[in-house]
């Protein structure tokens, strides 16, 4: 079993000095890695797996060997396939391979319903493609893009983040450098080293939103087919694009940060995609709903199960779709997708905007949160009518019934679904 290292200095934190921090953790990589290592690495194209790269590139150069791994799980982004994207940012680094392992991955996670047993299998495939990728680049060290929220929820059992468990034979050592940050501190260290080296591979990296290591298979719910994560791919592109716009058009930028509280607006966007089948109409929620509104809401349960935490556990539950006849306000909504789930067994509350007849077997939720450092969040209080022009375009484009929006904050809602 490979020793793992971890930069842990909460007395440098890069919000108040990047570069004694990027000082400090490229002498904890010189202390860690030998001159003649070769240090492997895997990279999402998400904003820490690029920085954990960057740095040890500045450090070792083509001694870093960068992998990439198209699991066919990837988004489409503008139209062209997330991976391709991935290939062209780290072009500037000699030894960087593109991995197509579509079809292993495939054959590990299709079909399977449990959320966890999605991550578990899709770790083993993940596994499997770096162990020969090490192997392959002769490579006795690895680094990862971990930070320290992935290391707090997995050991809390909130969730198993693939980078944490992941553990290979044929690696001596896993040096990580952002392990002591959370997300708001590795958006410094990609700024700073941006302003500094100019790595393309760091370019607006800061302002691109977290993205899951077991991507799309954890946002279609539930039973997973080649048909619902197609669903899901474009419904999730329309989602990220169109609040992208309406984000760009409110604060003339991708990406909002609140200056004096670290919030991110959005923090991240993106639709997931469950079976259109409910269990039965509820009546004994109304009492509950009926002091916030009244006589004109319907209630039915979606019959699929998406994490919440509650008590600082992780639950694994029914979510609630509520539908209105009059428009409500951001002060109720928020009032029902934090209530609802803290006073039930629900573990989210989604609110309809938008239905089609028709013969699919797919429904839609979109979220967009609003977070520091994805510990806690709230609903990005885009007005309801953008949310139906969303829910237009995806019922326009998508084969899909219905499109909920998600109103609930973390917790007691987690972020992802699964
Ligand atoms: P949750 O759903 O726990 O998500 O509120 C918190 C943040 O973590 C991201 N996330 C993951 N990232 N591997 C990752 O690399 C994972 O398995 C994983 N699960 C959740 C999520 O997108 C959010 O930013």
């Amino acid at each position: 079993m490979p020793t793992v290292f971890r930069y842990i200095k909460p007395e440098i934190s890069p919000r108040k000095d990047s570069e004694g921090f990027v000082k400090g953790a490229r002498d904890f990589i010189r202390k860690h890695v030998k001159s003649n290592d070769k240090v492997g690495i895997m990279v999402s194209g998400g904003i820490d797996s690029s920085v954990t790269a960057a740095l040890f590139y500045l450090e070792i150069g083509d001694r870093l060997y960068v992998t990439h791994v198209d699991t066919g799980f990837m988004r489409l982004i503008g139209g062209k396939e997330e991976s391709q994207l991935i290939a062209d940012r780290f072009s500037e680094f000699k030894n960087f391979k593109l991995i197509n392992a579509r079809s292993l991955f495939y054959e590990k996670v299709m079909g399977i319903h449990d959320a966890e047993q999605k991550r578990i299998e899709f770790r083993r495939a993940y596994e499997i493609v770096t162990e020969q990728r090490m192997r392959e680049s002769d490579c006795n060290v690895m680094t990862q893009g971990t930070i320290l929220p992935d290391i707090i929820e997995t050991e809390k059992g909130i969730k198993s983040q693939h980078n944490v468990q992941l553990r290979f034979s044929n690696v001596q050592k896993i040096v990580e450098p952002l392990a002591g940050l959370f997300k708001d501190e590795v958006r410094k260290v990609a700024e700073f080293l941006w302003s500094s080296y100019k790595m393309k591979v760091l370019e607006n990296v800061s302002r691109r939103q977290p993205f899951p290591g077991p991507g799309l298979s954890i946002r279609a719910i539930g039973k997973i087919t080649l048909e619902k994560l197609e669903v899901e791919k474009r419904a999730n592109a329309i989602v990220e694009q169109m609040i992208d716009e309406y984000t760009r058009k409110k604060f003339n930028t991708n990406l909002y940060i609140n200056e004096s509280t670290g919030e991110q607006i959005p923090f991240q966007s993106f639709a997931a995609t469950f079976d259109d089948v409910f269990t039965e109409e509820i009546k004994d929620l109304t009492p509950l709903l009926k002091e916030k509104m009244g006589k004109n809401i319907r209630c039915k349960i979606l019959n699929a199960n998406a994490t919440g935490i509650k008590n600082g556990k992780r639950v694994y539950s029914h979510p609630l779709c509520i539908e209105s006849r009059v428009e409500l306000s951001y002060d109720i909504l928020n009032k029902i997708g934090s209530e609802i789930p803290l006073k039930t067994s629900f573990s989210r509350v989604l609110y309809k905007v938008n239905s089609k007849v028709g013969s699919s077997r797919y429904i839609i939720a979109i979220r967009s949160v609003n977070s520091i450092d994805a510990i806690t969040a709230r609903v990005n209080e885009i007005p309801i009518i953008d949310v139906e022009r969303i829910a237009d375009e995806i019922v326009d484009k998508c084969d899909v019934k219905e499109v909920y929006w998600d109103i609930s904050p973390k917790p007691p809602a987690t972020i992802e679904y699964e």
